[in-house]
């Protein structure tokens, strides 16, 4: 199995365009199967993930194409309902085509997704969802037997928790539904509104999106599209964090600086100068990082949890203890003890990780325990001094475009082992 090997201690500079939204790209891909007719895709980022999403979508009976950053899905062939098991674990993002293809058929069969392992992942608030809009769901030998035998229907819904995943489903499932459906303590990410800005182009009318409380009137049918997906904020402040742990200069393009307020304010915090320009921002590091108090994970707007594992690592360079408290998922620290064997001083407690600033890491072997924690690793070994070896990196390929390409062309002295080149 391949490795990422970085030779640390060398200073990022230059620019670089950052990646279309993962986030964002998988379920508009699910979406298109509830746009029978064909759907050009851009920017879409070159992912494991985005091939497992068309590996579903060819699965199903669609037709796909990919050239260079463009997908492009003609659904109307669709002849399937149900997406095998072995592509439903290989990410989380699998469970919104639940609500596409009930959405397209009124039935569909499916297992618990898979993705990062950063706790339980539980999908109540997915089902609970679809089933106040007519689906009776039924699970026997760990598949989900869900159909809506009289059609899917309008329904208000209130969700315990603003989940991005379950506001995405009761999207896909509402487009078509038979009246208005109305779900209050929606999730607010941009990618949301993303998703809604995608159907509602393709004929949906869905209002609110980016806002606590969404409406969607269901109409007959929609039709093929073109859209571009927005850009990765989160793969943003990965760039960002490995230029300020390496005391650099990078200039980003090709971002949406408004989608990244509670980031770039603790990247200023820890002492980082950030000039922004329309779609393009420039981050300089200062000599040393200083320490930021408290960063707590939250919702959208809020600081994203995605980015919590970043601001760890470029942290672990900074004078002085920082607090991150993640309050998102129950166990999102499974990195720590990797990034600890670069000589961070890390302690974890629960929701609570102290990160005590060191002078100097040092180059070492470790494993990416899940996607963002890869990228932690990756960040803390372009600052370590000597070798950093990284297995298990196919996480880290689920959700970044060419990360060795990207910060080699930042100077940093980083290359897979022999096998992946
Ligand atoms: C999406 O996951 C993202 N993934 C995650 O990004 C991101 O961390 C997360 O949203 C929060 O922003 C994709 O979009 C593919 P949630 P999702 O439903 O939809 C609980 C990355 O690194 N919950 O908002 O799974 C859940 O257990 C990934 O790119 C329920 O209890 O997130 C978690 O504690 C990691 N029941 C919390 O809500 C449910 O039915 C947030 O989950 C659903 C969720």
């Amino acid at each position: 199995m391949s490795e990422i090997i970085i030779n640390g201690g060398r200073v990022l500079s230059g620019e670089i365009d950052v990646q279309g939204a993962k986030n964002s790209v998988l379920p508009v891909l699910a979406a298109t199967i509830v746009c029978p007719q064909t759907c050009t895709v851009h920017n879409c980022p070159d992912l494991s993930d985005v091939e497992t999403s068309v590996k579903i979508l060819t699965g199903l009976g669609c037709r796909c194409k990919r050239e260079g950053n463009t997908v492009t899905v003609d659904s109307g062939g669709l002849s399937d309902y149900k997406i095998p098991e072995s592509l439903m674990r290989e990410m989380r993002s699998s469970v919104v085509f639940l609500g596409a293809v009930i959405g397209r058929v009124g039935k569909a069969v499916i297992s618990s997704p898979g993705g990062c392992e950063l706790g339980p992942r539980p999908i109540d608030l997915h089902l609970s969802a679809l089933c106040k809009m007519g689906v009776t769901i039924t699970e026997e030998h760990g598949f989900l037997y869900c159909e809506a035998e009289n059609g899917l229907r309008g329904a208000e819904i209130n969700l315990s928790f603003p989940s991005v995943g379950a506001t995405e489903n009761i999207i896909l499932a509402a487009v078509t539904a038979k009246g208005l459906t109305v779900i209050h303590n929606a999730a607010k990410e941009p990618e949301i509104s993303d998703l809604a800005d995608f159907l509602n182009s393709a004929g949906a009318r869905i209002y609110g999106c980016g806002s606590d409380t969404v409406y969607i009137n269901g109409v007959e049918r929609l039709h093929g599209t073109e859209h571009s997906i927005i850009p990765d904020r989160i793969a943003a402040a990965t760039y960002m964090a490995c230029a300020a742990v390496t005391g650099g200069k990078v200039k980003l393009n090709s971002i949406m600086p408004s989608h990244m307020m509670s980031q770039l304010s603790v990247f200023r915090e820890s002492g980082c100068n950030i000039e922004i320009s329309g779609k393009s921002l420039v981050i300089t590091a200062p000599k040393v990082l200083s320490r930021v108090p408290t960063v707590r994970s939250t919702v959208y707007p809020g600081f994203p949890t995605d980015a919590g594992p970043l601001m760890i690592a470029m942290l672990c360079k900074a004078v002085g203890t920082s607090v991150f408290v993640e309050n998102i998922f129950e166990n999102r620290f499974r990195y720590v003890d990797e990034l600890k064997r670069l000589g961070a001083k890390i302690k974890t407690e629960g929701k609570i990780a102290v990160i005590e600033g060191c002078e100097r890491l040092s180059g070492a072997g470790c494993k990416a325990t899940d996607l963002r924690g890869g990228a932690a690793l990756v960040c803390a070994g372009l600052a370590a001094s000597g070798n950093t070896r990284i297995g298990e990196i196919h996480h880290i390929e689920r959700g970044y475009d060419d990360i060795v390409g990207t910060l080699a062309e930042l100077g940093a002295d980083i290359k897979y082992t022999a096998e992946k080149e």
